[in-house]
């Protein structure tokens, strides 16, 4: 066992288990944004393995952009107040956007992006998460499309990090408690 894998308790979603259900999402994606041209804007770092994945299953024209919103202190957690570090770069208005998350774990973040990139008047802004946590939620958030529920479990891997480490696992484990407590 590697130094990765130990610190694990068990893994939740092997790759091949991920990597059917992105499968299935790009389908329906492509069916639902079909002569839509739509923008895919992955949120920085952590969607970026999902975001490269999903789109290659996708078979209609599409562009991307990038996002990066920093975390939230403790202090601002109650007012879901969110710091743009990089903003998108297109110009979205009239545009179909797609924001492409990770994970949804308070919501706040996710709150915050919908609520900032409808400002710029887009056709229309959905969802695409991978993780959704619904049992963390703080804020109501609508996931039109998500790749599959979990517990409030620490996971990593896939893009996910814990101290920036374990985002280039293939496939999402779940943290043992010692290594962040
Ligand atoms: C994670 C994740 C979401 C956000 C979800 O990002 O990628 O953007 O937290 O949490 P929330 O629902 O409680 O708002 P993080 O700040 O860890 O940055 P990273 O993607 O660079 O790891």
């Amino acid at each position: 066992m590697d130094t990765m894998n130990c610190n694990l308790s068990a893994v939740l979603f092997d790759e091949g288990t991920i990597q059917k259900r992105i499968r299935e999402l790009g389908a329906e994606l492509s069916t639902e944004y079909t002569h839509k041209n739509p923008i895919l804007v992955c949120i920085l770092k952590g969607a970026v393995t999902f975001m490269t994945d999903l789109m290659r299953h996708m078979t209609i024209p599409l562009e991307i952009d990038f996002m990066s919103i920093s975390s939230y202190g403790e202090s601002t957690i109650s007012s879901g107040v969110v710091k743009i570090r990089k903003d998108i770069d297109s110009d979205i208005a009239d545009r179909h956007i797609l924001i492409i998350e990770d994970i949804v774990d308070s919501g706040l973040s996710l709150h915050y992006l919908k609520e900032y990139l409808i400002k710029h008047k887009p056709a229309s802004v959905k969802t695409c998460v991978l993780l959704d946590k619904p049992t963390a939620h703080k804020v109501p958030v609508d996931i039109e499309y998500k790749g599959f529920e979990i517990e409030n479990e620490f996971v990593v891997g896939y893009g996910l990090d814990y101290a920036e480490k374990y985002r280039n696992l293939p496939y999402i484990g779940i943290l043992k408690e010692e290594v962040y407590i």
